[in-house]
C-alpha cells in the first residue's frame, strides 16, 4: 500500500466496484493455455491482443463507431495474430473461447467475501459485454460473490467516457462518494478519479504512475491489502 493511501476518504464508502480485466481476471491466461501450441510468439501475442482491444475500445468510443466488446476483443486478436504471424481459424476460436473462461486471480474470492462479511456490496463495472461478463463470472464461480455486473454496453461507449462511471452511481443507487473503484487499468483509473470516485489502483505488474490529470487515492498490488484499506 503506498503513502499517500488515506483511510478517512474511504469512510464512506458503501460499494467496491471493480474493473473486470486485468483487475479480477487474468487476460493473459486465455493464451497460456494454449503456449506449446502457439509457441515463442505466445507473450508478445496476449500482449499485442491485449493493448489493441483497450486502444480500439479507445478509438470506437471517440469515433462514434461503438462495436460490442467481443467484436472488438476479436478483431484485436486478428491483428495481433497477424503481427505474430498465426493464421489458424481454430487456434483464433479456442482463444476466443477461452476469453470467456479467464482465470480470476487467485485472492479475489476471498476478498469479495470479506467485502461483503463487512457488509460492503460488490459490483462490476466493465467495457465487457454483458455475455462476456455472465460467462467469466460464472466460469471463475464468482456469481454470489457479486451484487451487480454492469457493462458499458448499455451506454454504447466505453470507458473512460465519464457516463460509464455515471451509470454505475445510477445503476447502484448510490453517489459518487459511497464508491470505491478498483482498478489495475491507470487510464481507467484517471478517468474513474477524473469523474469523482474514490479510486485504488490495483498495480499487479508494478508498473509506474501514469502522467495523466489526476491519479489513484491508493495503490496496492493486489487486492489482498484492500480490507486493510477500509477498515
Ligand atoms: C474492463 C477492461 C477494459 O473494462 O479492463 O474490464
Amino acid at each position: 500500500m503506498s503513502a499517500d493511501a488515506e483511510p478517512a476518504h474511504f469512510a464512506a464508502v458503501t460499494v467496491c466496484v471493480f474493473d473486470a480485466y486485468g483487475t479480477l481476471f487474468d487476460v493473459h491466461t486465455a493464451v497460456a493455455r494454449c503456449r506449446n501450441e502457439i509457441g515463442p510468439v505466445a507473450d508478445a501475442l496476449s500482449m499485442t491482443w491485449r493493448l489493441r482491444q483497450v486502444e480500439y475500445s479507445w478509438l470506437r468510443s471517440l469515433m462514434g463507431h461503438y462495436a460490442d466488446f467481443w467484436q472488438v476483443t476479436g478483431e484485436a486478436l486478428d491483428y495481433a495474430m497477424a503481427v505474430h504471424g498465426l493464421d489458424d481459424a481454430a487456434l483464433r476460436a479456442h482463444l476466443m473461447e477461452l476469453y470467456l473462461r479467464l482465470d480470476a486471480y487467485p485472492e479475489v474470492p476471498e476478498v469479495l467475501g470479506v467485502l461483503h462479511g463487512r457488509g460492503l456490496k460488490t459490483a462490476i463495472l466493465s467495457n465487457g459485454s454483458p455475455t462476456m461478463l455472465t460467462a467469466a463470472v460464472n466460469s471463475a464461480r464468482l456469481r454470489g460473490h457479486l451484487d451487480a455486473i454492469l457493462s458499458a454496453d448499455r451506454l454504447q461507449v466505453y470507458k473512460p467516457h465519464p457516463s460509464v462511471y455515471q451509470m454505475a452511481c445510477d445503476q447502484l443507487g448510490v453517489d459518487k462518494g459511497q464508491v470505491l473503484f478498483l482498478s489495475s487499468n491507470g487510464w481507467d483509473v484517471a478517468g474513474a478519479a477524473a469523474f469523482g470516485f474514490r479510486v485504488v489502483w490495483v498495480n499487479r505488474a508494478g508498473q509506474p504512475r501514469e502522467r495523466l490529470p489526476v491519479g489513484p487515492n491508493a495503490e496496492v498490488g493486489s487486492l489482498t491489502d484492500l480490507p486493510g484499506l477500509i477498515e
